[in-house]
């Protein structure tokens, strides 16, 4: 069954208003093993790299300046070959399109071309075209994304848009080149690898999503996978094998409203894959995370610089780790966390996270000089605590800065460097027993004289 049962997703009301709700996606009507051989396609990412479009794209039906604006509906659109569009609209051509089905099969022989250029996609949009695609079906087997935007000045509007697919690299909502889709309503399954459910690539394309649920079952698929911007509202979805967002260098995700599952390597996974990057952005408010995997932490960052705000906001987890912050990436495989041997240019993370208005339960771990600035305010609680990752490297560090408002509950002794309290008290802390060890000469911590102070519940908080 492959239907998402989810509480309300407004996650947060009072436990009396929470009703089950059923969601049905589109693996409920093609089963995902009537094409596992699809789905089990690794595609092949060693292939050279190319700069620019090797060749013109190969469509079925094209439409393009020549003929203008063009409508259609009730139309069925197919197509049986490798490489090849079903609809291609390019050239600053205008296309509205509704009731339209849209059934594809055939192979892309080229990851890239398909990644960066959109070719093999049902639908793509390209070179300052704009399309409007209301009440459509579009439905692709071998690999192929769903709808494709590509090129400055490309839009693409969808709403209400089924959209199924089996094998590799068949992304629901696609943009690239600074393309842009902006999309409602929109029930999406990729059962392949590498087929994020809602995704930009590089070098940039954005991706605004409305009240929309979706289901990715491979390896490599989030979600939502951020290259450039991704705007998401009242999205429920689940992505088996992948976090919620991959985010690859400065990129900008907001999730609000969102109710979203993880199966692998974390709630997020966000990392730059070459020279570390700094003014990344992840904003989540009135939404929840759950992640699924024994070990997985709910937010993961690996070489990167980014600022995080989590606003109403729940993080569930099994793992009992909120955060990480880690001197790794995300290779290409998707699926673990890489070393010093996939990437030498590996640098710590730097994670500047403020959390309001939530009850967040768990622990911030950072590795190998990695930083986690944990900024608590608005009547946000915090039960965990904050540990060096590993014995091996250089400790990772943690400033803790609490409002008046705010309270944090302790679960392990935890050592901070600047530590700040808006209760000049610390009466907002609960030590359990445990101490909380801070750095005296840390600039922010110079107000407590270096002295031992006596916490609740019998433990202090005194000079590292
Ligand atoms: C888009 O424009 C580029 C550059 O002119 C061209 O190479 C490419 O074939 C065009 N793509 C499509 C789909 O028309
Ligand atoms: C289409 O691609 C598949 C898988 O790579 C291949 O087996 C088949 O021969 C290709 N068909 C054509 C017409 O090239
Ligand atoms: C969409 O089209 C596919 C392929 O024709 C079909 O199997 C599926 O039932 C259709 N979905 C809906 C919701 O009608
Ligand atoms: C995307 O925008 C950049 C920066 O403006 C520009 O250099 C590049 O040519 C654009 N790419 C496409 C495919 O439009
Ligand atoms: C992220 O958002 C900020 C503020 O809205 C904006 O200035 C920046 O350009 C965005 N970055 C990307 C990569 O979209
Ligand atoms: C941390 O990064 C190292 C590589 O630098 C990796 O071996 C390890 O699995 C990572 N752990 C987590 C939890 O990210
Ligand atoms: C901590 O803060 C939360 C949220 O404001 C509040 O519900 C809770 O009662 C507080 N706990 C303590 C021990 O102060
Ligand atoms: C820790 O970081 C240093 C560089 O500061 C690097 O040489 C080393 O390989 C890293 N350790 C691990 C386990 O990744
Ligand atoms: C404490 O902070 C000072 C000043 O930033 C720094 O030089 C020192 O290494 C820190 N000590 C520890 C034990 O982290
Ligand atoms: C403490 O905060 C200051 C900024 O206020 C920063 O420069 C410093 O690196 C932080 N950490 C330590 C250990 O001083």
């Amino acid at each position: 069954m492959a239907s998402l049962s989810l509480l309300s997703i407004f996650g947060l009301l009072p436990v009396a208003c929470l009703a089950v709700v059923t969601i049905q996606d589109p693996s409920d009507v093609i089963p995902p093993s009537a094409w596992a051989a699809d789905n089990a396609i690794v595609p092949d990412y060693n292939v050279p790299f190319i700069a620019t479009q090797p060749s013109p794209i190969q469509a079925a039906y094209t439409y393009d300046s020549r003929k203008k604006s063009v409508s259609v509906d009730h139309q069925s659109y197919t197509v049986n070959k490798n490489d090849t569009s079903v609809i291609l609209v390019t050239d600053g051509a205008k296309f509205d399109a509704s009731y339209i089905d849209v059934l594809k099969y055939g192979y892309s022989s080229n990851l890239l071309t398909a990644s960066f250029y959109g070719f093999n996609a049902a639908v793509n949009v390209a070179n300052g075209s704009e399309a409007t695609l209301k009440n459509v079906n579009i439905t692709v087997h071998n690999g192929a994304a769903n709808i494709y935007s590509y090129g400055t000045g490309t839009v693409v509007h969808v709403d209400n848009a089924w959209l199924y697919s089996s094998g590799p690299v068949s992304h629901g909502l696609y943009a690239s080149g600074n393309g842009t889709i902006i999309a409602h309503n929109v029930q999406q399954f990729s059962g392949g690898m590498r087929s994020s459910s809602f995704s930009g690539d590089s070098p940039v394309g954005d991706v605004y999503v409305y009240n929309s649920v979706a289901h990715a079952a491979g390896v490599g698929s989030a979600t939502f996978y951020a290259l450039g911007t991704i705007y998401a509202e009242n999205v429920q979805s689940i992505s088996e094998k992948g976090p919620v967002v991959f985010m690859d260098g400065a990129q900008n995700a907001t999730l609000i409203n969102c109710d979203s599952t993880a199966g692998l390597l974390g709630g997020v996974a966000i990392f730059s894959s070459q020279i570390r990057t700094s003014g990344a952005s992840l904003k989540l408010k009135n939404s929840r995370i759950t992640t699924l995997g024994k070990t997985m932490p709910g937010l993961w960052f690996g070489n990167t610089i980014i600022n995080v705000d989590i606003d109403t906001t729940e993080i569930n987890t099994q793992s009992g780790v909120l955060v990480t912050a880690n001197y790794s990436q995300i290779t290409q495989d998707f699926d673990y966390y890489a070393g010093y041997a996939d990437n030498n240019n590996l640098l710590p993370a730097l994670v500047y996270a403020t959390v309001s208005e939530s009850k967040l339960k768990g622990d911030l771990v950072a590795y190998n000089g990695s930083y986690i600035s944990w900024k608590l305010q608005d009547h946000t609680s915090w039960t965990g605590a904050a540990y060096d990752g590993a014995s091996a490297g250089k400790a990772g560090t943690f400033d803790v800065a609490l409002d008046s408002s705010s309270n944090w509950t302790l679960t392990k002794d935890t050592k901070v460097q600047n530590f700040t309290d808006g209760d000049r008290t610390l009466g907002n802390i609960q030590s359990a027993g445990f101490t909380l060890y801070y750095n005296a000469s840390a600039g922010q911590s110079k107000w407590l004289g270096g002295k031992t102070v006596k916490l609740n519940g019998g433990g202090v908080a005194k000079p590292l």
